[in-house]
C-alpha cells in the first residue's frame, strides 16, 4: 500500500518548446520539444516521487495519447494504474517566446467520460485499501462530468483515508461540501467560492474559516503565488512566506505545493512543517523552465533558507 494515491480524471501529455517570436501567418521554427506526463494528480505524484514518498497515480487512459502517457509514466518509475476510457486523453502545448520570455499555453479539450467510465472511477475509489492514509483529488473534472463528482468520490472513499482536494470552479464548490481533510484553493479560487473578491489576509481567514465551520473541511491552504500561502484550521490561521527565487515558469507551482505538503504529511510531520515544505516545493518549481517540476535538492535548500528566515 502506497501512503498516497493520486487520482487524475483529466490527465494530459504536456509538450513544451520555444521559438524566437510568436507571430501569425508564418511557420514558427521551434526547438526540440520536451514531453512530460501531466495533469493535476500526476504532477502531484511526480513531486511526491521526487521527494522520496511512495505514491500510486491513478489516471484515465484513452486512445493513442493515453498510451503515450502510459509509456511516459512507466519511464518515470512512478507506480500507476489506469482506468480505460473511449475518448482521447488530452494534450497541452506550452510555447515560450524567447525574445520576450512570454509563455503561451494551449490546452486542448479533454474527453468526456461515459456513465460506465465514471462508475468505474467511483468503484476504484470505493475499493481503495482502507489503510491508505491520503487520497489526492487534483485537477479539472472531465468535460460534462457531474460537477459534484469529487464530492461523490469523497463520500465513497474509505473512512480513514484523508482527502486532499485541489480543483476549481463548480467542482471545488461542490467538493468542499464533502468530508475533505485539506483543500488548496489559490486566492482566485477562494474568491470564486466566496462569491466576492477576497482582498486581504483578514478576508482570506474569514472565508477559509467559514469553509471549516461548515463542517466537512479540516484545513484550508490558500496559495498566494509569490506571496506563499496561508493555512486556516478551526483553531489557527497563519501565513508562510515564499522564499524569493529566480522566476522561470510557474507551470506546476500549485501541484508542486500540494506534492510537497502531502509528502510532509505522509511522513507524519506537523502541519506547519508540511506546509513550509509545500511552499518550498512550489517556489522550487518556479525556478525550472516550461513544465518541469521541482528537484528534491532545491526544495530542501529552500526549506533550510526559510527556516533560517532569509
Ligand atoms: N513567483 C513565485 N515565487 C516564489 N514562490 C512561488 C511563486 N509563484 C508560486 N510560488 C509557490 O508556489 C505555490 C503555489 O503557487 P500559486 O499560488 O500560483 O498556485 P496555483 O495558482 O494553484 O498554481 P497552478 O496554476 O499551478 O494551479 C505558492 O504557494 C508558492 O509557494
Ligand atoms: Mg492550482
Amino acid at each position: 500500500m502506497a501512503p498516497v494515491v493520486t487520482l487524475t480524471l483529466n490527465p494530459a501529455v504536456d509538450m513544451s518548446t520555444s521559438t524566437e517570436y510568436v507571430v501569425g501567418d508564418r511557420k514558427l521554427r521551434c526547438e526540440t520539444r520536451v514531453v512530460e506526463p501531466g495533469g493535476g494528480g500526476i504532477n502531484v505524484a511526480r513531486v511526491l516521487f521526487e521527494l522520496g514518498v511512495a505514491t500510486e497515480a491513478w489516471w484515465t487512459r484513452g486512445g493513442a495519447v493515453g498510451e503515450r502517457l502510459g509509456h511516459l509514466l512507466d519511464a518515470t518509475g512512478i507506480s500507476h494504474r489506469s482506468i480505460p476510457i473511449e475518448g482521447d486523453t488530452r494534450e497541452h502545448l506550452t510555447v515560450v517566446e524567447r525574445a520576450s520570455g512570454r509563455q503561451f499555453r494551449f490546452n486542448m479539450p479533454g474527453p468526456t467520460l461515459s456513465e460506465a467510465e465514471l462508475d468505474a472511477c467511483i468503484d476504484l475509489v470505493a475499493g481503495l485499501d482502507p489503510a491508505t492514509p491520503y487520497l489526492v483529488l487534483s485537477g479539472s473534472l472531465p468535460e460534462d462530468a457531474p460537477t459534484d463528482f469529487y464530492a461523490r468520490l469523497a463520500r465513497v472513499a474509505p473512512a480513514g483515508c484523508r482527502i486532499v482536494l485541489d480543483t476549481s470552479g463548480p467542482a471545488l464548490e461542490h467538493g468542499v461540501e464533502a468530508d475533505i481533510f485539506l483543500v488548496k484553493p489559490n486566492v482566485n479560487e477562494l474568491s470564486a467560492l466566496a462569491g466576492t473578491t477576497v482582498e486581504d489576509e483578514d478576508h482570506i481567514r474569514e472565508v477559509a474559516r467559514s469553509l471549516v465551520r461548515r463542517g466537512g473541511v479540516d484545513v484550508v491552504i490558500t496559495s498566494l503565488g509569490a506571496g506563499g500561502a496561508t493555512a486556516t484550521t478551526a483553531e489557527e490561521h497563519w501565513h508562510v512566506h515564499a522564499p524569493t527565487v529566480r522566476f522561470r515558469s510557474a507551470v506546476g507551482a500549485g501541484d508542486s505545493m500540494v506534492g510537497g505538503l502531502v509528502a510532509g504529511l505522509a511522513r507524519g510531520w506537523p502541519l506547519a512543517d508540511a506546509i513550509r515544505y509545500g511552499v518550498a516545493a512550489g517556489a522550487a518549481t518556479v525556478t525550472t523552465p516550461g513544465t518541469q517540476l521541482c528537484t528534491r535538492a532545491d526544495v530542501e535548500r529552500l526549506v533550510e533558507q526559510m527556516e533560517r528566515g532569509s
